[in-house]
């Protein structure tokens, strides 16, 4: 069953283009990731609105599950838009390639019945995830956590790919087309190899060569399949597509709160996640950016080291959350951890990202029962002061201010239609929305589940 409320607010807002012209609107978490973007995405796109879906930062440290028609796939590098037969899926220049994801992505979108290649188009200006590249993000970490400093990262290599390409020395995905990819590859190898060593002589790190030549071969055979997809100048595609009068959704990976520049450094991830990112990922100007959807869950998860302000201090309280949101990661395992709602943390985010319309996803999660409060947090406390501002590293936070309001236990599973959400969470949902006032957003749909349709529209 389509929504049509949302199905209609989101024409309305697609069709005030220039000229005839296309535009592009974006999707981007608020929080540290896993807010169910890919869910929303999968939504946005099914109204006919959109003729394309576009990754423009981040790889395969993502993970996106998408369920659909009783299908459910759970994607890395392959944009949301995969379980749409007519959607062209973009891989835009700001993203870091990891080819063997990549195909294997494919391969089970084709056990799936979803033979994405003729829809695929892969920027050649993407940045190539090289096989080593994996085992110098676990250096790296393995060094971190001598010094306890460690990132908690996806291990998928996003640092040391991103940080080639800085000080370029990077292989582009271009490059597998060229007559010296060999070279260049070989090239790159010998430093990677150099800097293993270093970690291996200075710091005892470990290195595995029977996974790395494992690792090796699988990349080379992905590499090969690679040079068969639709590599092309995206940026190209993407304006042509635009003039053709064409939208296009842009999807986030990751989130605000682990933007490189302003996140919580050095906790964060490798590239920049707000949208403003999304013109320099794609090659498109910011002229064509249209609505910013920002996608939040009614409470707060996070992965991975640095300071978590929100964090239920109740562990069997969190264990609770964890086990009802099934909050493990889709790329790891990694059990997450849980917060309540920070609302500090939220605004901060809306304000950096220009979000217009937001998502609250997961509202159905709430293992607090009605007529038990559960907490909300609206502002951080270094020792007895009140800051002010959002802190310049998040270790400075000692404790946070909270206010607190009815759970609704799991009354709310399912719900598609906004006349039967429980008081509470209503409650709780004009609560946001009054805390949020002054910003000028929109709470247009709510999440009630993990199906496409488990929603429901809120704020017209
Ligand atoms: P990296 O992106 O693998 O380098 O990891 C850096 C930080 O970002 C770590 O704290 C990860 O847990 C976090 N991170 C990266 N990707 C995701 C994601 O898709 N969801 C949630 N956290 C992520
Ligand atoms: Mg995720």
């Amino acid at each position: 069953m389509r929504n049509k409320i949302l199905k209609n607010k989101i024409a309305s807002s697609a069709i005030r283009r220039r000229g005839g012209k296309g535009s592009i609107d974006v999707v981007v978490g608020l929080q540290w990731g896993d807010e169910g973007k890919g869910k929303n995405i999968d939504e946005l796109l099914s109204h006919g609105i959109y003729s394309g879906v576009a990754r423009f930062q981040g790889g395969a440290n993502a993970g996106h599950t998408i369920k659909a028609n009783g299908k459910t796939f759970i994607g890395h590098i392959i944009p949301s838009g995969c379980l749409q037969k007519d959607i062209e899926l973009y891989i835009g220049n700001g993203v870091v390639v990891d080819a063997v994801s990549l195909i294997k992505e494919m391969r089970e979108l084709e056990d799936l019945g979803f033979d994405v290649t003729p829809r695929l188009y892969i920027s050649n200006r993407a940045k190539l995830v090289s096989y080593l590249h994996p085992f110098l993000d676990q250096a790296d970490e393995y060094y971190r956590n001598k010094s306890s400093h460690k990132i908690g990262t996806t291990s998928r290599g996003i640092g040391p790919a991103y940080s080639d390409i800085r000080a370029r020395r990077g292989l582009l995905l271009g490059d597998v087309l060229l007559p010296d990819f060999k070279e260049r590859e070989e090239n790159l190898r010998k430093f990677h190899h150099d800097f293993l060593n270093l970690y291996k002589e200075k710091h005892e790190f470990e290195i595995d060569e029977k996974k790395i030549e494992e690792s090796k071969a699988k990349w080379w055979a992905a590499v090969e399949e690679l040079k068969k997809l639709q590599i092309c100048d995206l940026s190209f595609l993407v304006q042509k597509r635009l003039a053709e009068g064409k939208n296009i959704l842009a999807e986030g990976a990751q989130a605000v709160m682990l933007d490189i520049d302003f996140g919580d450094y050095p906790n964060v991830t490798s590239s920049n996640t707000l949208p403003a990112n999304v013109c320099l990922g794609l090659g498109i100007p910011h002229t064509v950016l249209r609505d910013i959807y920002g996608v939040t869950k009614a409470y707060t998860t996070k992965v991975g080291g640095g300071n978590f302000p929100a964090r239920i201090k109740d562990q069997a309280l969190e264990k609770a959350f964890q086990d009802a949101g099934h909050e493990f990661g889709a790329t790891t395992g990694r059990p997450r951890m849980c917060g309540w709602l920070d609302l500090f943390a939220l605004r901060h985010a809306i304000a950096l990202s220009g979000v217009n319309k937001i998502f609250i996803n997961k509202a159905d999660i709430c293992p607090i029962n009605k007529g038990k409060n559960m907490k909300v947090v609206i502002g951080y406390k270094n020792n007895k002061k009140v800051l002010k501002e959002f802190p310049f590293y998040l270790n400075e936070v000692t404790s946070v201010i909270t206010e607190e309001i009815s759970g609704w236990g799991d009354s709310n599973h399912g719900v598609k239609n906004n006349k039967k959400v429980s008081k509470e969470l209503r409650s709780y949902l004009n609560y946001i929305k009054r805390k949020l006032a002054d910003l000028n957003v929109k709470i247009i749909a709510v999440g009630t589940g993990q199906d496409r349709d488990h929603f429901f529209n809120w704020e017209k």
